[in-house]
């Protein structure tokens, strides 16, 4: 999700209540920042949309087909299928009235039975950042930018004339591709090329739903976007070369994609109300048959359920096990704690990080005061002689017009507050420019948003100076200036920006989450053409390419490097790739002298809570040497691990299986280590896990273990060298230890006061290059407030 869909969710539930400021609708104009929000708003009214998981095994022979099957469960008579569901799972999504669905659910052979929910949406610098600029680097040269990969994109469809989806020098089609180009409104079959093969849309659900239906007037009932944020997505992990790329004059040069020779397949599955689950599981399945390799969704599908109840989490188990890798945004609602809860093992969780670029400007006070900001607006169009000062706070529907008239605001819009409708507003009352604080959501204000008035986002800080020369000063003016120019960030990046989710996970603390970190903060993109008339009328101008910043476009980073290892090594399964990517990420920021990465909202270092295992790291995740991969009975060991019936491991594997009660691991082999203190000063645990070399090297390679941080606990690895004398594919176990050291961990400074402590397995290669390094974590339950367990 970007920064931007929390703006969305929240606008979208405005205009349907009258409000005194009458923003105008969100558009895709409206150039904030949050996408990842999530989550399930259940739907109300008497007839509701259920999706239906069957048993395909259990199908009563008398029945010729599923469908004759599904439809004698519902009486009377049956309703039109929204859906039918043949490939991840089996079953149906039907709008039912609350009899037939309690009549469904106790019927032979249905599995389990789930309402469908309403899901909202939660760059020319960032490869050059990532390392990815060099084209003798072992990961330009391996993967080729990513041919022969194909990425399923999950969002609002596509603008596909942007130059980003150009396939000039693109190779042909692969054979395998069984997609499809559907035809609809301004989309044709010659809207596909090489580069974006495929493209589908699905609006089942959402027309069925109390959001919907697709409204013709505001959006193209076909794979083309209306919104913008699914081909700024698009253009993240997988666009062509632009040269000359620039936002209103912003951060020019060359945007490229992460695999900028990968293919895109589209899914649309949002629309201007949000996106809803049945469509989305159904868009995942078609992805799959048609042959894409990576899904990437920035969409909310955050669910605090155990994985039985979760239907994504039970649809990504599917395609994990067809060796599909997917990653998904985390979100955007840290800075908090357990703010997350995307926490399946079997999918990627990207956090948000800033990147080395700044667009920054100033305020001169009245008083010969000045302060540091960040401004998207282009230099010209900012204030060049002073203006007087006026001061607006939630709740904004009270303030007066006539007072905003030809004056400078500054608008404490802390929280998930619409910002782009408030600038708006502003607009129209007059005013002649915004300074923003984003309060804890941005206590630096580094994040950047385009606005229909001229604006400047400040910090926490800086704002409370501002603030208190408006109450205190003497007629206070100032003028906003910016030099127009990007420049390096002033202060070390990557940081945890922070509005990123954080863990720890919400439903299984014992899996570290997110997993890694990657650019979510004023990333440049590829934009749609459509300008809704709100933003026509605020003489809005088309933009070839947007700046947004939100997990959203995280996300996607992490799709397009998992393009171009796939591309480099065909054979490797999601979790191969999945741990390659997690265990050769970055704790430090990217220059000298590379201080750990930092969280931008305590302004301390970063925990494997704001992190995971790091920050995306393409060039060393290509050639990782040793991979934690997960075996075909990992994942149901896990699953009984978890004391899951029969039935509810059948709901979530799809297969009859039946745990052994004894002895059962519940461990899988991740590439993150994580201990929960049940009670203070409680805690230990030894995993078993195992390596396997991925490397080419011929002969005898050796691993060292090294344990660093974690003062103050004992901490053990068995055998502490492992030799590996075989090829690539040779396996070797070994067994970490964490427990108390003599002082304990309560009452120490380490997890006395935090409740927190951390450190990393590291295997060394003996005299080479590689370096494996996992995040070890001990937590104390009871000290992460507002956490539950499931
Ligand atoms: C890549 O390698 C070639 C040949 O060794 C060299 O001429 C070229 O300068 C290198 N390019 C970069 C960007 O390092
Ligand atoms: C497809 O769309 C393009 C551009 O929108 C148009 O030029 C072309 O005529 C269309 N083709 C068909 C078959 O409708
Ligand atoms: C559809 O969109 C148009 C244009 O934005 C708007 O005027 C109209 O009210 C919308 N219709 C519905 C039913 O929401
Ligand atoms: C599963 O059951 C065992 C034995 O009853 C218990 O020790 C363990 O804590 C349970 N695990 C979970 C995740 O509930």
């Amino acid at each position: 999700m970007t920064v931007q869909e929390r703006n969305k969710s929240q606008i979208s539930k405005q205009r349907r209540m009258p409000s005194l400021l009458s923003f105008p609708a969100f558009t895709s104009l409206s150039l904030s920042l949050l996408l990842t929000i999530s989550i399930s708003l259940q739907i109300p009214p008497s007839k509701k949309t259920f999706i239906v998981l069957v048993d395909s095994d259990s199908k009563p022979s008398p029945f010729i087909s599923h469908h004759h099957w599904y439809s004698s469960l519902i009486s009377p008579p049956p309703p039109p299928f929204i859906h039918i569901y043949t490939t991840l799972f089996h079953g149906f999504s039907a709008n039912l009235a609350s009899h037939q669905s309690d009549h469904i659910k106790k019927s032979p052979g249905v599995l389990a039975i789930f309402p469908d929910s309403i899901l909202n949406l939660h760059t020319t610098r960032s490869p050059g950042f990532l390392g990815l600029n060099n084209p003798n680097s072992s990961i330009s040269r391996l993967s080729n930018g990513g041919d022969d990969t194909i990425i399923g994109i999950l969002d609002t469809g596509i603008w596909p004339e942007r130059k980003s989806f150009t396939d000039y020098g693109m190779g042909p089609m692969p054979p395998r591709w069984r997609g499809e180009c559907m035809e609809g409104n301004r989309f044709n079959r010659s809207s596909c090329n090489r580069k974006l093969i495929g493209a589908r849309f699905f609006a089942g659900g959402y027309n069925a739903s109390p959001v919907g239906p697709v409204n013709d007037t505001a959006e193209f009932r076909s794979p083309r976007d209306s919104n913008g944020h699914g081909t700024h997505v698009a253009s993240i992990a997988a666009g062509a070369h632009v040269a000359g790329a620039s936002f209103r004059s912003f951060a020019r040069g060359t945007a490229k994609g992460m695999a900028p020779k990968a293919r895109i397949a589209i899914y649309k599955v949002c629309w201007d109300s949000g996106c809803l689950l049945s469509d989305v599981c159904k868009a995942m399945e078609e992805a799959i048959s048609d042959g894409v390799d990576i899904i990437s969704i920035s969409l909310g599908l955050s669910s605090p359920l155990p994985f039985y109840l979760d239907l994504f989490a039970i649809a990504s188990f599917r395609a994990f096990q067809k060796g599909i890798f997917i990653s998904v945004s985390a979100g955007n609602e840290g800075p908090y704690q357990a703010s997350m809860a995307n926490s399946p093992p079997w999918i990627m969780t990207v956090g948000a990080g800033t990147i080395d670029r700044d667009f920054p400007a100033t305020i001169s006070l009245g008083n010969g005061n000045t302060i540091h900001g960040v401004s998207l607006t282009p230099h010209d169009e900012l204030t060049r002689l002073p203006h007087p000062l006026v001061k607006i706070s939630p709740p904004f529907s009270t303030f007066s017009p006539q007072s905003m008239h030809g004056r400078i605001v500054l608008c404490m819009a802390v929280g998930h507050v619409p910002r782009i409708p408030i600038g708006a507003a502003m607009k129209r009352a007059g005013a002649v420019a915004m300074i923003i604080s984003h309060g804890n959501l941005d206590p630096r204000g580094v994040i950047t948003e385009s606005h229909v008035i001229p604006a400047i986002v400040v910090g926490v800080t800086e704002a409370k100076f501002i603030d208190d020369y408006i109450s205190y000063g003497k007629d206070p003016t100032a003028v906003i200036v910016s030099d127009g120019l990007v420049s390096p960030h002033i202060e070390p990046a990557p940081m945890v920006v922070s509005f990123s989710s954080r863990g720890p996970n919400m439903v299984l603390p014992e899996i570290l989450k997110p997993d890694l970190l990657a650019p979510g903060v004023n990333i440049l993109g590829a934009w749609t053409d459509v300008i809704a008339p709100p933003d026509a009328a605020l003489g809005i101008q088309r933009l070839e390419f947007n700046i947004l910043s939100g997990t959203s476009m995280a996300c996607p980073h992490v799709s397009g490097v998992a393009a171009l290892i796939r591309s480099a090594h065909h054979e490797w399964s999601p979790s191969e790739i999945k741990s390659a990517l997690m265990t050769t990420a970055s704790q430090h920021c990217s220059t000298a002298p590379f201080p750990p990465i930092i969280d931008e909202s305590s302004g301390n270092a970063a925990s494997p809570f704001d992190i995971g295992a790091g920050h995306l790291h393409p060039v060393r995740a290509v050639d990782p040497g040793l991979v934690y991969d997960v075996g075909p009975n990992d994942l149901v060991n896990f699953l009984c691990g978890l004391n899951y019936t029969d039935e509810q491991m059948k709901i979530v594997t799809g297969k009859r299986l039946s745990c052994v009660k004894d002895g059962v691991d519940r461990e899988m082999n991740y590439p993150a280590f994580v201990v929960v203190m049940e009670e203070i000063g409680v805690a230990g645990g030894v995993f078993e896990r195992r390596l396997k070399k991925v490397s080419e090297d011929e002969g005898v390679v050796y691993y060292r273990a090294k344990v660093v941080g974690l003062e103050g606990f004992r901490v053990w690895v068995k055998p502490r060298r492992l030799r590996f004398c075989g090829g690539p594919g040779e396996s070797l176990g070994f067994r970490l230890g964490v427990g108390l050291g003599e002082k304990g961990m309560d009452g120490g400074d380490g997890i006395g006061r935090s409740g927190l402590a951390y450190g990393a397995l590291i295997w060394r290669e003996g005299g080479g290059k590689h370096v494996v390094r996992s995040p070890i974590v001990v937590f104390s339950k009871k000290r992460f407030m507002g956490f539950k367990k499931v």
